[in-house]
């Protein structure tokens, strides 16, 4: 968007993209429509906004079609729809109940049965399970490929495989914190895709997005969120996005509609609050992250620390982060000397932090991935993926870093 041939940034979009005060009173902030249900003002109108909705016609230039239903649209959510693709530079967004519906809709969409979806591992545990248990279950063939692979181990994947349809990037992955590389995705999709398949490339940008990395950028087609974290920023909603291209997300809202798997107007207009703050409480928790970084690496009880950037993560790591993140964020894995048991002193110590699962909010927030979020995978799967007892995961939020590294410090005396 832009005034006087200036060109604003993000920060400055948000205030005004996607929301038309006339439309709502003059109200300088959108109202909420809690409605279920839409008023056509003739048939004629109606049966245009079904054509659109279900696909079987593509909109008019200029053409602002009537709402129908709040399953299928609603202003809060096309507002924050609008508003969100400020970003990321997307065409579209679809907002979802949840992060995972946002991933198993996109999917569904996109995949049908005797494809295959490659995927970088480890990914988040809902994802692990849908991928794993549920696709499968569809005759959706799944295949791991180590997270930060080369671009010649994942083409293996794809080369003599004609049934490969999508590359599914975790990046950062949840928990190791492991970047895969988009652009060597991006250039495997485009070199075996041809008039027979189109290879779709999905990716998870939970960890960095929308600030500090912007893989539509880097060739994705689609991005995925779950907006439960950054987006909504305070642990008080459950939410998802996909974005793209016109043409992708609305396949993906077709899908959304019929699986019923939208957000209502409430969640929405949360995180449409939520926005002007976004970037502020980004940065700051990346500070944060940084200072307490710092402190992990050195402490006797710490074995090791994730995080991206950091030397010890590799030299293809640091390269890969260079190129496709503008941050480093604000989560952490630290492992903890001994196994199980000490991770779990260090965790039953923890004071001023919240022992829970969730990421990405105001406050801090640390657990066992290898019990919690990752407990579905077998133990043999973690080990491959690098997720292992001593491992404790953190997503830092906005209280004093001084007081977050007092917290750990006692904690992990105790361990
Ligand atoms: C990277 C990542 N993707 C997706 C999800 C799923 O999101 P939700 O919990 O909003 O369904 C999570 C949840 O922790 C996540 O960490």
């Amino acid at each position: 968007m832009s005034s006087n041939h200036h060109p604003v940034k993000p920060q400055t979009a948000i205030f005004s993209k996607g929301y038309d005060p006339q439309r709502s009173e003059g109200a300088a902030v959108p109202p909420v429509f809690r409605t279920s249900t839409f008023i056509f003002k003739t048939a004629a109108e109606g049966k245009r906004a079904f054509e659109l909705a279900y696909g079987l016609d593509t909109m008019k230039l200029g053409e602002s079609p009537a709402l129908i239903y709040t399953r299928v649209n609603n202003p809060n959510c096309e507002i924050l729809e609008t508003k969100i693709t400020a970003w990321d530079g997307a065409e579209d967004a679809a907002i979802f109940s949840s992060g995972m519906g946002a991933i198993s809709s996109t999917c569904l969409a996109f995949l049908k049965p005797g494809d295959t979806l490659i995927f970088s591992d480890p990914v988040y545990g809902g994802t692990e399970f849908f991928f794993r248990r549920i696709l499968p279950m569809f005759n959706i063939r799944t295949i791991p490929f180590p997270a930060g692979a080369s671009k010649a181990d994942m083409e293996k994947l794809v080369q003599n495989d004609p049934t490969v349809k999508a590359i599914f990037i975790e990046s950062p992955a949840n928990p190791t914190i492991m970047m895969s590389d988009i652009g060597a995705a991006r250039e495997i999709a485009d070199q075996y895709s041809d008039d027979a398949r189109k290879i779709l490339l999905i990716v998870d940008n939970t960890f960095m997005g929308p600030i500090f990395s912007s893989p539509l950028k880097l060739g994705a087609d689609v991005i995925l969120y779950s907006a439960t974290k950054f987006f909504g920023g305070h642990s008080d909603l459950v939410a998802g996005l996909a974005m793209g291209s016109k043409e992708h997300v609305g396949l993906i809202k077709v899908f959304r509609t019929i699986l019923g798997s939208n957000s209502d107007p409430d969640t929405a207009w949360l995180i449409h609050r939520s926005l002007a703050t976004l970037q502020i409480r980004m940065e700051k928790q990346q500070e944060n992250a940084i200072k307490i970084v710092e402190f992990l690496r050195t402490h006797p009880q710490v074995q090791a620390v994730a995080y991206p950037g950091l030397p010890e993560m590799g030299e293809n790591q640091v390269e890969l982060w260079k190129r496709q993140c503008t941050g480093t964020g604000s989560l952490l894995c630290f492992f903890t000397q001994g196994g199980e048991a000490e991770a779990f002193k260090v965790l039953d110590a923890i004071q001023h932090m919240k022992m829970a699962v969730s990421l990405g909010g105001v406050e801090s927030l640390i657990e066992h991935p290898y019990s919690m979020t990752h407990a579905d995978m077998t133990a043999a799967e973690k080990d491959h993926a690098g997720i292992t007892q001593n491992m404790i995961r953190l997503s830092v939020g906005l209280e004093d870093p001084d007081d977050l590294i007092a917290d750990l410090k006692q904690a992990l005396e105790k361990s």
